[in-house]
């Protein structure tokens, strides 16, 4: 009993140390998280999948709400990728039925945070009680300033790159625009992320080395952290971890040590 106060005294000195440590003027404006891990957090308790999503929840709480406490202006989940169609039935039902209720349920939080809910991804091949809760709740935040916090729901970076190709095309086509004017910014304009700037932060839970198909052109000069730690066990205190490893790197863009001003 001594020794679980002891640890549990340590451990929050340590969360706070942590957090204190972060530089609030080097901040990465935008962090993307792949959260992963729910269906092996699951497993591990000898429990159906969707008893690690539905864990994976107060996971997105404690993260949206740590994020903007601290002050990060733009946070992107990976919610649903176009990949996650190819699941069981009862599981993509499971998961919308989720989504649909944490919509309704974390709508105060979002609020009481001055949060502003954002979707990219092919919305239109969401069930239309998900696509009704998320109006509403798109709506609802319309008007908040703080954190713009943005699910990628149905969502490819594959899908998302050959979207604003076709516009560019459509654009070319119609003689808005000609094929030798097409330029980076031309094309980030024509994203579902436009407006939005670059990630500088990628997280990815669960130990999975990978990008699975997230972000790709967005991430080209993003500081990439990955944890061992499965979704449902991220908390804030692994928040501050990875943007501490963040401040941690020196960031070149190209170019060499000495013409770069460090983040420390
Ligand atoms: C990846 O874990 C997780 C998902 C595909 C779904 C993420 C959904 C949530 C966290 C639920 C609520 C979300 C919001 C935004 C309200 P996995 O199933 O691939 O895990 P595994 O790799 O261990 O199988």
């Amino acid at each position: 009993m001594m020794t679980a106060a002891i640890a549990l005294f340590i451990g929050k000195f340590f969360i706070m140390a942590n957090k204190e440590e972060i530089k609030l003027d080097k901040l990465p404006s935008h962090i993307a998280i792949i959260m992963d891990g729910n269906g092996r957090w699951a497993k591990k308790r000898g429990n159906q999948r969707i008893f690690g999503h539905r864990n994976g929840v107060a996971a997105v709480r404690d993260t949206v709400e740590a994020a903007a406490e601290i002050g990060i202006q733009y946070l992107t989940l990976y919610a649903f990728s176009t990949e996650n169609w190819n699941r069981p039935k009862l599981e993509i039902d499971a998961l919308m039925g989720l989504l649909v209720q944490t919509l309704s349920s974390e709508t105060p939080t979002l609020l009481k945070n001055n949060v502003k809910l954002n979707v990219i991804g092919e919305t239109s091949s969401l069930p239309k009680d998900v696509a009704k809760q998320l109006n509403e709740v798109l709506e609802v935040t319309s008007k908040n300033t703080g954190l713009l916090l943005t699910l990628a729901l149905s969502y490819s970076s594959r899908w998302e790159i050959i979207e604003a190709v076709k516009k560019i095309a459509y654009k070319i086509e119609s003689g808005e625009l000609k094929a030798k004017d097409i330029t980076c910014d031309q094309f980030t304009d024509n994203l579902t992320t436009a407006r939005i700037p670059d990630p500088e932060l990628l997280i990815r839970t669960s130990g999975e080395f990978r990008i699975s198909n997230f972000l790709l052109w967005q991430i080209a000069y993003a500081e990439l952290h990955f944890t061992p730690t499965l979704w449902p066990d991220f908390r804030r205190d692994d928040l501050y971890k990875a943007i501490l490893d963040f401040q941690s790197r020196e960031r070149r863009f190209g170019k060499i040590s000495e013409q770069v001003v460090t983040n420390n």
